[in-house]
């Protein structure tokens, strides 16, 4: 199903906006799938390095669809959220919305992903994720 919308989730921030640029598409505009995933695993690490207080490692891309192709020139916001944790681990969902003809406000989400991040410490081991901040 087509997901269209004329404005951008409302009462949430994206973590991270960014717009391909032609070097990041093949010879017909269309923006090469990796260059997303690289975006969405950068977004996603955003609050899961707030979560760990310290650094993450991606573990695992539990899903991803690409639900719309994303052209050079659309206005990309990734919005990623924390959905779940464990004792070293944080599942986050990224859902990323391309402002498309941004004249005529066309709105499109275009891909959605879960991910799995490991905190760990400076040896690169996993480590227990502190207290939840109040
Ligand atoms: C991240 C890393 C340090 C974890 O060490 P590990 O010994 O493999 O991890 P563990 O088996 O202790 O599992 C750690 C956590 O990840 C979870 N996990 C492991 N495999 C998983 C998978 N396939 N899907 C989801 N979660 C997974 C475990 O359930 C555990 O969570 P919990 O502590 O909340 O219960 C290690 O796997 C690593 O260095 N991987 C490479 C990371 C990397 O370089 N990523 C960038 C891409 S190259």
């Amino acid at each position: 199903m087509t997901d269209h919308h004329t404005s951008l989730p409302a009462g949430k921030m994206p973590v991270l906006r960014v717009m391909p640029m032609p070097s990041d598409a093949n010879i017909h505009g269309d923006v090469f799938g990796g260059w997303i995933m690289a975006q969405v695993d950068i977004a996603g690490s955003l609050p899961a390095v707030k979560r760990a207080n310290g650094r993450v490692a991606t573990i695992a891309v539990t899903s991803f669809t690409f639900k719309q192709p994303v052209f050079v020139g659309d206005l990309l916001s990734f919005y990623a959220e924390v959905v779940k944790t464990g004792n070293t681990s944080i599942t986050v969902h990224v859902d990323v919305y391309a402002e498309r003809n941004r004249l005529d406000t066309e709105v499109v989400k275009v891909t959605d992903a879960e991910l799995v991040y490991v905190a760990t410490d400076e040896s690169r081991k996993p480590r227990q994720l502190p207290p939840l901040q109040a």
